[in-house]
């Protein structure tokens, strides 16, 4: 099983989605089983380390960021990966404009699929501290939700 998460810059939503799902399957003993990623659909921030913002309001949390660096989402990653799952639904838009005739994997909004509060993590960059308390809320929910899937599908 190989999960994608996708946002916009690839240093705020989805590194944190990778973080924290990261812990959860290494808490339940399936880090072998699972692989797991993240990318940006842009490319301004390709290489650097996640927004410090991020990487602080996850650290109160026990989540270390400090080594993932952002890429950004090719067409490959449509074979690359079964599971693509993104942070809102222009984020979702620009992954499907990429869509290979021969794509296998599957691609969904991460918490419109578990039927959480919202459908979209909202974009935490150009607002204040909450938001990214807010980012690390919903991805905590779906990362479960998600945990709970893969057990079931494995
Ligand atoms: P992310 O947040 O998509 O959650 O990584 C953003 C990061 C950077 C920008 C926008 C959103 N930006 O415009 O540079």
């Amino acid at each position: 099983m190989r999960v994608l998460f996708v946002c916009l810059g690839n240093i705020c939503r989805s590194p944190t989605a990778e973080g924290v799902f990261r812990q959860r399957l290494s808490a339940a003993g399936l880090e072998t089983q699972v692989t797991v990623d993240s990318a940006g659909t842009g490319d301004w921030h390709v290489g650097k380390a996640p927004d410090r913002r991020t990487t602080l309001a996850a650290q109160r949390r026990s989540y270390d960021l400090s080594t993932l660096r952002a890429r950004q989402f090719v067409a490959e990653d449509f074979q690359r990966f079964d599971l693509i799952l993104a942070m809102d639904t222009s984020n979702l838009r620009d992954v499907q404009a990429l869509r290979p005739a021969n794509a296998t994997a599957e691609t969904d909004l991460f918490l419109r699929r578990y039927q959480l509060a919202l459908d979209e993590v909202p974009d935490p960059y150009y607002g204040g501290e909450d938001g990214f308390e807010q980012v690390l809320d919903l991805v905590e929910q779906a990362s479960d939700a998600l945990l709970d899937e893969i057990r079931r599908r494995l």
